[in-house]
């Protein structure tokens, strides 16, 4: 897809602060620091439109993209992050929860796990609900240029253990490989 326009539209921290024109919606999920921003910003090849940073827990609400005028991308907090208070991570449960569960403009979850390490308890987790759910869903193996071509080639197939019968995408950001197959599955969610 060519990108015209990518604007921030809001961050929200509640259900009312949802966005509320019934565009399509594509949601990042996945543990603190796995790559959710930067994947973002470099499918829309815009450096510094979502906010990345080696702090993990920087993303605390549902962070609104409005791309081409036609669809969102939305960037959820991750979650893992040993660092924030018990009530916060109760908190990432229930707001990423009813976001996934009763949000009708959801039409992708772009799922990220980091291709150096296996998926930890909670993507699996977080991919079992997708799947009970029937929530359409893509698996995408971030960080892929910190790993020699033989080693991601192993992890991916470890990956592929974890998560049978699907197919996962490797990605980075630093060089943009995987983009045009990311691209490709969001094309496809959206026309649907
Ligand atoms: P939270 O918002 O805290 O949940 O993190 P996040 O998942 O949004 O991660 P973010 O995009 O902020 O990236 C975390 C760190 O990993 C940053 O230092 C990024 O530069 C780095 N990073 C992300 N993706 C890649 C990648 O594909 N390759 C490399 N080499 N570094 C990456
Ligand atoms: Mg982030």
């Amino acid at each position: 897809m060519k990108i015209t326009t990518a604007e921030f539209v809001k961050s929200a921290f509640a259900p009312e602060h949802w966005t509320t024109d019934g565009l399509p919606e594509i949601a990042f999920l996945g543990r603190s620091n796995v790559g959710k921003s930067s994947l973002l910003n470099s499918l829309l090849q815009r450096k510094g439109l979502a906010r990345t940073s080696n702090t993990p827990g920087r993303t605390q609400s549902l962070n609104f993209f409005l791309i081409n005028r036609k669809l969102y991308f939305v960037d959820l907090p991750g979650y893992g992050y040993a660092k924030v208070s018990k009530s916060m991570r109760g908190d990432w449960g229930k707001m990423a929860e009813s976001y996934l569960a009763r949000r009708d403009e959801l039409a992708l979850s772009i799922q990220l796990v980091d291709s150096r390490h296996p998926p930890t308890t909670l993507d699996i987790q977080l991919h079992e609900w997708l799947t009970h759910h029937d929530k359409p869903s893509l698996i995408v193996a971030t960080k892929a240029d910190k790993l020699s071509s033989n080693e991601l080639k192993k992890n991916l197939e470890n990956i592929g253990k974890v998560f049978i019968n699907r197919e996962v995408i490797s990605y980075s950001s630093v060089t943009g490989r995987g983009r045009d197959e990311v691209w490709q599955a969001i094309t496809a969610a959206i026309e649907n």
